[in-house]
């Protein structure tokens, strides 16, 4: 046999799997769904009744996935019919409208909806969870910023891209990103690949940021009472500043809460004789 011949790849097996999506009704999960399968948008509000269900198959390395996708319904309404869909699932599309607060805000509840009805027995580590701040052309109405969505979505494991249906900004990227995660996970035995260390942050780095983003006040944001010494001030500040400082802390958003906290402790220290 010619050595110099090379060696012939065995095509993948093929693959089936389960995908579906969560949010609150008028998010887009339809129209991003649309988007990548039919290459359109509607701009007409068509909501979902219950579920819909479609068929889709896309290659991913020498894979060829059969992906089965479960659009859900976001409106309350049909909690009865989404329950029967949540377990023996891959992956999960979970969407929120970067113009609509608390649609962000009600992602945690889309998880424990899911998580009640998987039950006691249900692993939901085993499901790669993507997260679309959907809508980002609407640039007038934003009020979620990329920092806040992604430092939930990085803090919970989940992968997080920005797109919008409308122009199709964000939506090859990351279904390619999201089945190529899925198919690891199978590769991994049904475990999610342990994310790259040097890119990870810590619960209390993301805590931080959270907190500092929402402090009004400066003494609050050093985490000191008003009237403390001046030596007080800079011990709380050298803690945060070993926390947050932009070499250290990867956290989405810690570069601005850096900024905040220095800026937190000028003032302070301006009141302080
Ligand atoms: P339910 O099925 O009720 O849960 O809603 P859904 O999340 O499936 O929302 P759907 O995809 O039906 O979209 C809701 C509305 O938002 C429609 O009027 C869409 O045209 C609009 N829409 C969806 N995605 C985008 C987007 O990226 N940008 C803009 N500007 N509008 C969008
Ligand atoms: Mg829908």
């Amino acid at each position: 046999m010619d050595a110099s011949l090379p060696k012939r790849k065995e095509p993948g097996k093929s693959l089936r799997i389960k995908v579906i999506s969560m949010g609150n009704a008028e998010v887009g999960k339809s129209c991003i769904i649309k988007r990548y399968c039919e290459k359109r948008f509607v701009s007409k509000y068509l909501a979902t009744i219950g579920i819909d269900y479609g068929v889709t198959k896309v290659q991913v390395r020498d894979r060829e996935i059969k992906v089965n996708i479960f659009d859900m319904a976001g409106h309350p309404f049909f909690y009865e019919v989404r329950n029967e869909f949540y377990k023996d699932t891959q992956g999960v599309l979970l969407v929120y409208d970067v113009g609509q607060k608390d649609s962000f805000e009600a992602l945690d509840t889309w998880l424990a909806e899911m998580k009640q009805d998987l039950g006691p027995h249900g692993n939901m580590e085993n499901v790669v969870f993507v997260v679309c701040a959907n809508k980002i052309d609407c640039t007038k109405h934003r009020c979620v910023d990329e920092s806040e969505g992604r430092l939930w979505a990085e803090s919970k494991g989940f992968l997080y891209f920005e797109t919008s249906a409308q122009t199709g900004e964000g939506i090859n990227e990351m279904f390619q990103t999201f089945y190529a995660s899925i198919v690891d996970l199978c590769e991994n035995g049904g475990k999610r690949p342990i994310p790259n260390s040097s890119a990870s942050f810590t619960k209390e780095q993301a805590d931080t940021v959270r907190r500092i983003r929402n402090c009004k006040d400066s003494w609050d944001m050093l985490g000191v009472k008003p009237g403390a010494s001046r030596e007080e001030v800079n011990k709380a500040y050298r803690r945060l500043a070993v926390l947050l400082h932009p070499d250290k802390c990867v956290a989405p958003g810690s570069e601005d809460a850096f900024k905040a906290v220095v800026n937190a402790r000028t003032a302070v220290l301006k009141n302080i004789k």
